[in-house]
């Protein structure tokens, strides 16, 4: 009886889990996260800049959900570390729908 039940927890939280991963990028304003990108990223990550051109399509969603949940930019960590959370949500959100394997791939424009 004990079992039982403890099987049906676990499968319902790894249902939560898989159900919640596929959110990961929800709840940012992608047109913001746009403007945002343009500001605080694109310097740097366009073609001719000192590090690799960067868009949308350079990843897919799960590889940019995978980048903003480690939540480290190596290169210029003090500067990532100013953007609040909501920036950075929303910096994720229009990568992610933008994404190599998204609906709508995109590159910056
Ligand atoms: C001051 C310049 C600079 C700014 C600003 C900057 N980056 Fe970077 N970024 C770099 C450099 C340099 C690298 C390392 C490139 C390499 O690995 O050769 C890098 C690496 C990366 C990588 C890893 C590259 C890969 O192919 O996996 C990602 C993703 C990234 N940056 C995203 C961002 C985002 C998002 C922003 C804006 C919030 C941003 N960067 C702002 C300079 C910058």
């Amino acid at each position: 009886m004990m079992k039982k039940h403890s099987t049906l927890a676990l499968v319902a939280l790894v249902a939560t889990v898989i159900a919640g991963g596929a959110l990961a990028a929800e709840g940012g304003n992608p047109k913001k996260g746009k403007y945002l990108y343009k500001k605080h990223c694109k310097a740097c990550h366009s073609a001719g800049a000192e590090a690799p051109e960067l868009t949308p399509l350079s990843k897919t969603m799960k590889q940019w959900d995978r980048y903003f949940k480690r939540n480290k930019h190596k290169h210029n960590p003090d500067a990532w570390q100013a953007l609040s959370d909501q920036e950075k949500l929303d910096i994720n959100q229009f990568l992610f729908d933008h994404a190599l394997d998204s609906d709508q791939p995109q590159t910056c424009g």
